[in-house]
């Protein structure tokens, strides 16, 4: 069977696996359980890496799919670790638990995190997190967070796609016409409910949080000639983000120019959609993403 796992120390000496058969070649850092890079056969690379991206133990990585757990954005106030946004899972070092090779064309692999006394310090709850991706002709990701303490937790999270595009003027992205969205944008003052209408275009700083967004999320690319089909299960909520000019100057670890080729769908439960566990409960975030031809003209 032609499928392989391998792991190898990459960018910054951190560790990753690299996992290939016939259909495509994946690679997972496993500092964040980091989706790097995922490239089907005769495809161009789906994910976007900042050329300034942190490769570093306890820094987060521009790119690729970071896992924004157990919260999303900043931490709540009593958290004291404001800090840590996006929570601390993408910065903490996961341990690879099961390879299974499905097919010449498919295979598994997970990856866990489980709680510890300083993840304790940051979050007094106990969990077992467990990344699953499948790499084939489709990339499937899922997210499973299991209550292992004795106490009830709430959570928030998301698969932080950053995808590698071909320029943020010409695209747009399908599958959100008629629903709302929160717009956490800086000149949405104050932050503001709004309806979408139509596909979703860019032109300044976007950073919207999308309510009841169920269906497939479709990025149109017609430089790259393709476009991007996200399909989720157990999410009730996606962001959608690009920094624009301003923000893209702000970030230490983005180009400046950088904001032209990449945009985030993110699949999450954020907001009025955060997650509540009793002991021994499990919850699954799933994403399924594939490359397609260009068919929405
Ligand atoms: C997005 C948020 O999901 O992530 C943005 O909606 C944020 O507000 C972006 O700027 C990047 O976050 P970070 O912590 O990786 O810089």
């Amino acid at each position: 069977m032609d499928n392989t796992f391998t792991e190898f120390t990459g960018a910054g000496n951190l560790p990753f696996v690299r996992i290939a058969n016939q259909a495509a070649v994946a690679e997972i850092c496993l500092m964040g359980g980091h989706i790097t890079s995922y490239v089907p056969q005769n495809q161009q690379e789906l994910f976007f890496i900042s050329e300034k991206s942190n490769f570093k133990a306890g820094m987060p990585i521009r790119g690729g799919v970071p896992l924004c757990w157990p919260w999303f954005g900043a931490p709540a106030p009593e958290l004291q670790c404001d800090q840590i946004l996006h929570g601390f899972a993408r910065q903490s070092m996961w341990s690879i638990a099961k390879t299974t090779p499905i097919s010449d064309e498919e295979s598994a692999i997970v990856l866990v995190l489980k709680s510890t006394p300083e993840s304790m310090q940051l979050w007094a709850h106990s969990f077992y997190l467990e990344l699953e991706v499948v790499v084939g002709k489709k990339l499937q990701i899922r997210l499973a967070t299991t209550n292992t303490g004795n106490t009830t937790f709430t959570y928030s999270q998301a698969l932080h796609h950053y995808f590698n595009i071909g320029d943020i003027h010409q695209l747009r992205v399908v599958g959100f016409d008629g629903l709302s969205f929160f717009d956490k944008a800086p000149m949405a003052t104050p932050p503001v409910e709004n309806p979408q209408v139509g596909d979703i275009t860019f032109r300044c700083e976007t950073d919207r949080i999308y309510h009841h967004h169920t269906a497939d999320a479709v990025i149109v690319d017609p430089v790259l000639q393709r476009q991007i089909r996200i399909s989720k299960a157990n999410s009730d909520t996606s962001v959608v983000w690009n920094p624009w000019i301003a923000k893209a100057q702000r970030m230490a670890d983005f180009g400046d120019e950088e904001y032209l080729r990449m945009v985030c769908v993110e699949s999450g439960n954020v907001t009025y959609d955060s997650r509540t566990l009793a002991p021994g409960e499990k919850h699954t975030l799933e994403a399924t993403i594939a490359i397609e031809p260009l068919c929405h003209d």
